[in-house]
């Protein structure tokens, strides 16, 4: 069985070297591996929270989709698309927007930050905040559980979103009564660069510290490396090697031999100005290939544009019964054929009783009784762990139905003396009496 990992990456400026080596050759990497299936996007509906340049979008995604080209992803092996290709993604979108609560957003990072921000100004805590920013991390949801994605390798500051996901993942399977998504986890890849900018800090256009990875050609990236601050020591001086970004970046690039032999320079008094240009040569080794392609990609945007389509019309082999299976779970359904109608459409969610197992927001592990049409008749309690959950839902179907008895408007199942799971608290005795016999014949039913 093969892993999905999918990753995207927001269309809002020009690739730089830390992307590259942060993000797009791990990717390109993963994606070679065996056993992998990749899902690589661009962010494009993101890109428009940030930025409401439309000349600066357009360019961005178009730079973006030549630079994974050029650098060596494979659209044959990889399923490589732009999101807003992909109608299904705002639809789910909704759906999940629907499940998710408020609360859950009101903690997001990003939108703190700005209402920190905001009131350390004086202006109102929402002041510039859009319903785009407060609801990021449900497209972001949306953007993975489309795809049922298994890992989703991230920078740090994307951990959060990804915990977001799981949760409104796991709602939306709680109150549907089917796994519908699968819970996506966060890849950290430790040994992956974070690049430090021209002035140490992480690289980042935020920072306006960034070189430039293929746009501008060998001559912007020269005149970038160029700028990289460094001490004040002269040649013939030592230079600490471990203190110094010029040598994280080289590190970035070189092999652990390339990377002690400079090291060793630096540290015998290499001038700084040397050092650059070492780095330089470094970089233009495996990057100047690269560059080419770009440029002969840029040139024949016509051509990028066919490979994404041919990426959209993959992915939407997926997303659009996936989406349709979801319009039917919640209720979006096709009049004709709907239930009083006369002709059932219950197909796979199965016209049997059933139990499903679930991870609460509390941590615990329960499951549910569901009657034939999906009405819940039993919550157990919490469990510490998936398989004492699964022990005794096991004996619980396998029990006699007198299992279950009436508890005020509710009723109880309890077996061996020790309290299971209970049903719903219903409006009166005789609707108790109704949804008792319901969980009995359900029961009865798994039993046999
Ligand atoms: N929010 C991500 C970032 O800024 C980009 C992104 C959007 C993403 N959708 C995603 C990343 C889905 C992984 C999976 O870096």
């Amino acid at each position: 069985m093969s892993t999905r990992v999918l990753t995207g990456i927001t269309t809002t400026g020009t690739p730089h070297l830390g992307n590259y080596a942060g993000a797009i050759r791990p990717a390109i990497q993963a994606s070679t591996q065996a056993g992998i299936d990749a899902f690589y996007f661009m962010a494009d509906y993101h890109a428009l929270i940030k930025c409401d340049d439309p000349a600066r979008v357009a360019r961005s995604r178009l730079e973006l989709a030549a630079t994974w080209l050029a650098a060596g992803l494979d659209p044959e092996r990889v399923t490589f698309y732009r999101q807003s290709d992909i109608p299904e993604i705002p639809e789910l979108c909704w759906l999940l927007t629907c499940v998710t609560a408020k609360g859950l957003m009101n903690r997001a990072h990003a939108y703190k930050a700005s209402v920190d921000q905001n009131n350390a100004k004086g202006v109102d805590p929402d002041d510039g905040v859009t319903m785009g920013l407060f609801s990021y991390p449900i497209l972001m949801a949306a953007d993975i559980l489309m795809f049922n994605a298994n890992k989703v390798p991230v920078g740090r500051d994307q951990v959060q979103h990804l915990e977001m996901a799981r949760d409104i993942a796991q709602r939306f399977n709680n109150l549907y009564g089917r796994d519908y998504f699968v819970l996506p986890e966060v890849v950290i890849e430790e040994d992956v660069a974070t690049l430090p900018g021209l002035d140490g800090r992480k690289m980042s256009k935020s920072y306006n510290n960034t070189i430039p990875l293929f746009e501008g050609g060998s001559a912007a990236m020269r005149t970038a490396v160029m700028r990289i601050v460094t001490d004040s020591r002269q040649p013939g001086e030592p230079k600490d090697a471990e203190s110094s970004h010029l040598y994280t970046l080289y590190r970035a690039f070189a092999t652990p031999a390339e990377s002690a032999a400079f090291r060793a320079q630096l540290e015998t008094g290499l001038g700084w100005g040397d050092a650059k240009q070492a780095l330089l040569d470094r970089l233009e080794r495996d990057l100047a290939p690269m560059r080419e392609r770009y440029n002969e990609l840029i040139a024949r945007p016509d051509r990028i544009e066919d490979i994404l389509q041919a990426g959209a019309q993959k992915a939407r082999k997926l997303a659009t019964p996936l989406m349709q299976e979801l319009r039917e779970a919640v209720g979006l359904r096709k009049l004709a054929g709907a239930p009083g109608t006369g002709k059932s459409t219950a197909k796979k969610a199965g016209k049997a009783a059933r139990f499903v197992s679930f991870r609460d927001s509390d941590g615990a592990f329960r499951f549910r009784l569901l009657g034939a049409d999906g009405r819940e008749l039993l919550l157990s309690r919490g469990f510490d762990n998936p398989k004492e959950a699964g022990a005794r839902m096991q004996r619980l179907q396998g029990a006699a139905q007198d299992c279950l008895q009436p508890e005020g408007l509710a009723y109880l199942a309890v077996l061996d003396g020790e309290l299971l799971a209970q049903g719903p608290e219903a409006a009166d005795a005789a609707q108790r009496d109704a949804l008792l016999e319901q969980a009995r014949q359900a029961l009865a039913s798994l039993a046999g």
